[in-house]
């Protein structure tokens, strides 16, 4: 990189997002589950008296004082583009009240539109479905904020359950979203509670849209597009764009067994993670999904390392733990190269209907010292009738620490707590019920230390039919003490072509926000730039700003620069070979005259997450400057001494997957003279088995190629030549499921026997159909039937 001059400078404190005059988004989400999805795609699905409309809450716990958040409706107008602002996009905190205030300010002026840390907006209201085009908070919609918010979306639909089916889930912002999943459980693996008997994934696609691919399916989704695909486990589902992922399990008919679960993609699973949550009467144990093609062992360490076990998980299947007990958190990790998902569920050996809930574990390299609660209300709608909280907040350090509590996150009423390593330790705000905006942080002696959180039902502190308790909750996303915002512009324009370009002379912006808790002191991290790395001065918490300029030539084969930068850990300064002895007894009187001699010891420990955004930009200057000095100096020096020593050893060894994609054009002209089978003693010995994998192409009897599976009559097979042309005729019906379908009846004709079979129907709507004799049990394979919004 040809850094021609460098300047580091900092200016005087500015208040945040002063860059360029603008105000400017430093994160956005997408609200998961649209309610028509949810309704018709879950929760009618697990129980079939649930109704419209579906009450949805979503909760936005903001983390730091003068926050800016866009909330972009879907309907009508779309979403918001570079540079434009939609009507029915709400402006909340910018001190204009033309483009509304935050929901519970009162009365909107521009001198009220302001957010404050600790502050949450909860944004609730029924939605009907069908939807209709009325302007609601709903799935779909986009979040976007100036400065770090934490975003909770729950759920549950009218009719029967009601609110004792409701679901929660943490928004992930896009930032973090993936482009692989893997199912960890599906509808094919039972359990004691028959916990994923359904299993699904909820895909939305954001900014730009998504071509998603799972077995037998592509779709193409457009932005804040969703799906709801069942899925069985193992199932691996890739896309173009990065996506966002919910897992979404429940036990089939029952009343109230339904989790939800954010779903990290495969490119971030770990080889160790932490679990916050020991609850003995609630069982709650952690599953392990082993991705890969061997057996693994998984150690889970226990704050008394005494009670610590290992146990295996053979490949592609799962494991729990043991039942991690009150007061126990728990680490659980395997070997290098040996990376699982991790998940938690609550009430896990009985019916699984009365504490369920769970939350997926967050891979250790993920965690950070601090969390903001999205949604920590300590009953249902913060009504505990004066039983006390039953949901509560739970920690756990990575090592000892201090706990720092900070209820309404405003400074005032921080509680502060020692805990060991390990230790299971939770929180519960007695003033007012809730722990939504809660700041929570941890550190020894200064220095930050990890902590892994969740928010959920306590076990011992609610009862069977408690109509008080929330029987749901989320993993609390870790926090991000420090962002950037980085800005390029062009000094001198080289090549005099009016864009930043390889060779011109650009100047970039970077702003650092540590909007943690904790002060970043000096050396700690750093800022990675396209033309290099920035120190970042010891700088304050709760909104402490720094900004630094760096000049740089934009380095060859680089088309343009936009100012994405990163914060990085400091470069390792080199040091002492011994240590001081005794105390300086002066101070220095300059600061140091050169930059390190070495460079960092280490190469960087992840791969970049893009490619390089441009190609080279020029065509080689000039070709070879000779030709070869001299001709090969000698033939081959000896005759190939033997042919091939071996024949192919084996045939095929799997029959194909699926049938001839071409129709003949010409009827066989000699059909093979058939053996008249003697009626009354044939026998089928090998029952033909018949597999369909993937998205269903069926023809109908008129001869229309369906590649949707609605509810009609199709034929699966027909096959005049089988068994000598005695023929064989499969037909099946299929009865439309909400907005999939299932195989309900097949029948099978060989010769003139004609034979029926149908589905167990509710247990697996599009699994196996259970035949009667002979040709029993053939199989088909759940599709990526899916249900649209
Ligand atoms: C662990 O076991 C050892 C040996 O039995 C015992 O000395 C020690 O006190 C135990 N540690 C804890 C924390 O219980």
């Amino acid at each position: 990189m040809m850094k021609i001059f460098s300047a580091l400078f900092s200016l005087a404190a500015l208040p945040a997002f002063t860059l360029a005059g603008d105000v400017v988004p430093i994160m956005s989400m997408y609200v998961p589950l649209p309610e028509t999805s949810l309704l018709h795609g879950v929760f009618h699905v697990i129980k079939s008296n649930a109704r419209a409309p579906v009450t949805t809450m979503i909760s936005i716990a903001v983390s730091t004082d003068d926050t800016v958040i866009w909330y972009d409706h879907h309907e009508r107008d779309g979403y918001d583009t570079d540079g434009s602002v939609a009507a029915s996009t709400r402006v909340w905190g910018d001190g204009d009240s033309g483009n509304g205030c935050a929901p519970g300010v009162s009365p909107c002026t521009d001198a009220t539109d302001v957010l404050i840390a600790g502050q949450v907006i909860i944004l609730k209201n029924e939605v009907p479905v069908p939807r209709g085009n009325a302007i609601l908070f709903d799935g779909g919609d986009k979040i976007s904020a100036s400065l770090p918010i934490a975003v909770t979306r729950s759920a549950y639909p009218s009719g029967e359950p009601g609110s004792m089916m409701a679901g929660a889930v943490e928004v992930i912002e896009q930032e973090q979203w993936g482009t692989r999943f893997v199912a960890p459980v599906g509808q094919d693996v039972g359990s004691e509670t028959d916990a994923f008997e359904y299993s699904a994934f909820a895909i939305m696609a954001g900014d730009e849209g998504a071509t998603i691919s799972c077995p037998g399916e592509f779709k193409t989704l457009a932005q804040g597009e969703a799906v709801v695909i069942r899925v069985d486990q193992g199932w691996e589902l890739t896309s173009d764009k990065p996506i966002q992922v919910d897992l979404i399990t429940g036990d089939i008919g029952s009343t109230y067994q339904l989790r939800w679960y954010s779903l990290v993609p495969v490119e971030q699973w770990s080889n160790e993670y932490y679990a916050p949550v020991g609850d003995t009467k609630g069982e709650t144990k952690v599953t392990i999904y082993n991705p890969g093609t061997r057996r693994i062992t998984v150690t889970c360490t226990l704050p008394n390392p005494n009670d610590s076990y290992t146990f295996r998980v053979p490949a592609k299947s799962i494991r729990s733990s043991e039942i991690i007990r009150d007061g126990d958190g728990a680490k659980f990790s395997a070997g290098a190269g040996n990376n699982f998902f991790a998940f938690s569920s609550t009430d896990t050996e009985g019916g699984g209907q009365i504490y369920d809930w769970g939350y997926p574990l967050i891979p250790s390299g993920s965690l950070t010292n601090e969390v903001v609660v999205g949604l920590g209300y300590g009953c249902t709608d913060m009504n505990c009738n004066g039983d006390g909280e039953r949901s509560v907040v739970w920690i756990t350090a990575v090592s000892d620490a201090t706990i720092h509590v900070d209820y309404n996150n405003d400074g005032n009423n921080v509680a502060t707590k020692s805990v060991r390593a390990l230790e299971s330790v939770y929180f519960t705000d007695d003033n007012d019920e809730d722990m939504s905006g809660a700041r929570i942080w941890a550190e020894k002696n200064g220095e930050p230390v990890n902590i892994a959180a969740a928010w959920g039902q306590k076990a011992s502190l609610s009862k069977s039919g408690d109509d008080y308790a929330l029987d749901l909750g989320t993993v609390i996303l870790p926090f991000e003490p420090t962002r950037t915002s980085c800005s390029v512009d062009i000094k001198e324009d080289r090549d005099g072509d009016g864009e930043i370009s390889a060779g011109d002379i650009v100047v970039e912006t970077i702003e650092v926000f540590n909007v943690g808790a904790m002060p970043v002191s000096e050396g700690s991290i750093a800022v990675e730039t396209l033309g290099g790395t920035v120190n970042v001065e010891a700088t304050d918490g709760r909104g402490g700003t720094k900004i630094y300029t760096i000049e740089y030539e934009v380095p060859p084969g680089v088309s343009t620069v936009t100012g994405t930068c990163e914060v990085v850990p400091a470069p390792p300064t080199t040091s002492p070979t011994s240590s001081p002895t005794g105390v300086p007894t002066v101070s220095p009187t300059a600061g140091p005259t050169g930059g390190p001699t070495a460079g960092p010891t280490g190469g960087p420990t992840a791969s970049p997450t893009a490619g390089p955004t441009g190609g080279p930009t020029g065509a080689p200057t000039g070709g070879p400057t000779g030709g070869p000095t001299g001709g090969p100096t000698g033939g081959p020096t000896a005759s190939p001494t033997g042919g091939p020593t071996g024949g192919l050893t084996g045939g095929p060894t799997a029959s194909p997957t699926g049938g001839p994609n071409e129709t003949p054009t010409e009827a066989p002209t000699d059909p093979p003279a058939p053996d008249q089978p003697t009626p009354g003693d044939r026998t089928i010995t090998d029952a033909p088995v018949v597999f369909v994998k993937g998205d269903p192409h069926f023809k109908t009897f008129g001869g229309e190629l369906y590649d949707f599976h609605g509810e009609c009559d199709l034929v699966l097979l027909h096959n005049p030549q089988f068994m000598n042309g005695l023929g064989m005729d499969v037909h099946v019906r299929t009865k439309i499921e909400d907005f999939w379908s299932s195989v309900e009846t097949a029948a099978i004709k060989i010769g003139d026997d004609t034979l029926e079979s149908w589905s167990s129907r509710g247990k697996h709507p599009c699994g196996r159909i259970q035949g009667k004799d002979p040709v029993e049990d053939f199989q088909v394979l759940c599709p990526c039937g899916h249900s649209l919004d």
